[in-house]
């Protein structure tokens, strides 16, 4: 079964854009890329669209869909409001390049900002050891797609271009969770204190713990609860409990 629907797509660059209408077919089962390819197909072949594997596991394809971020291989046309338009934006937090596509590349650089895993001293790989809530904490984590709605939802650099030099986002905290928390990381041993610096260099307390990242995550990882709760509550510890933090470092779990 098929249907016309309307598209209105933002079409522009990084000088400016306005938003084109189209009506186009729409078929059972298709999900909202396979509308733009079919754009691209029939009426717009210069359509810019960033994509790659089709199947939400690339992290290429977000987009704003009727003003929320998702991943256009992953939104089914039937889960949209039957019989109304659908607004296709870029993503409002990054610079556009052209039409659907964005310079996501302020996620690289807040990649790169936060110190990789230490190694335990002493141990070799293959010689390390965790308890499975450890090894559970990470894997969570680490489904990460690595897709940036979570980036770009995120009112503290959404609305406020001004905070990005001091802001890492909670894809980035997220990481610098992962690590605080792991039970080898010997980050402290270098002087380098995790939560002290999640705080002071990428910007934890501009998180007021809204969940709007958690709600987006298209590998519903809990970030809000089991990354920025936690590192917050570590991060507080530090600064006005250090005899509670100290004994948390001091019974680091080991695995039975
Ligand atoms: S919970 Fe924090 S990181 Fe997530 S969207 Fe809200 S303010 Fe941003
Ligand atoms: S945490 Fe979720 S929303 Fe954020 S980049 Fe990773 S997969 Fe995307
Ligand atoms: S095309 Fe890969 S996640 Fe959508």
């Amino acid at each position: 079964m098929s249907n016309l629907t309307t598209f209105r797509v933002w079409r522009g660059d990084a000088e400016g854009g306005r938003f084109t209408t189209y009506e186009v077919e729409v078929n059972e089962g298709e999900v909202v890329l396979d509308i733009v390819h079919r754009l691209q197909a029939t009426q717009a072949p210069d359509l810019a669209v960033r994509w790659n594997c089709k199947a939400g596991k690339c992290g290429s394809c977000s987009a704003e869909i009727n003003g929320r971020p998702r991943l256009m291989c992953m939104t089914r046309m039937s889960t949209l409001p039957p019989g109304e338009s659908v607004t296709l934006t870029p993503m409002r937090t990054f610079p556009v390049i052209r039409d659907l596509v964005t310079d996501v590349s302020f996620n690289y650089a807040k990649a790169r900002e936060v110190p990789a895993f230490v190694p335990p001293p002493g141990l070799a790989p293959g010689e390390y050891r965790m308890a499975q809530e450890d090894v559970a904490r990470s894997q969570e984590f680490r489904k990460c797609i690595e897709c940036f709605l979570c980036q770009d939802v995120c009112h503290v650099v959404r609305d406020h271009e001004e905070n990005k030099p001091v802001y890492a986002g909670p894809r980035f905290l997220m990481r610098v969770a992962e690590l605080d928390m792991h039970p080898l990381d010997a980050a402290d041993d270098t002087g380098l204190d995790r939560s002290r610096s999640a705080q002071d260099d990428h910007g934890l307390g501009y998180c007021n713990i809204t969940r709007c990242c958690t709600d987006v995550c298209p590998e519903h990882i809990t970030i809000t609860e089991n990354a920025l709760i936690p590192l917050k509550e570590r991060a507080a510890d530090r600064k006005y409990d250090p005899l509670v933090w100290l004994g948390s470092k001091i019974s680091r779990r080991r695995p039975d």
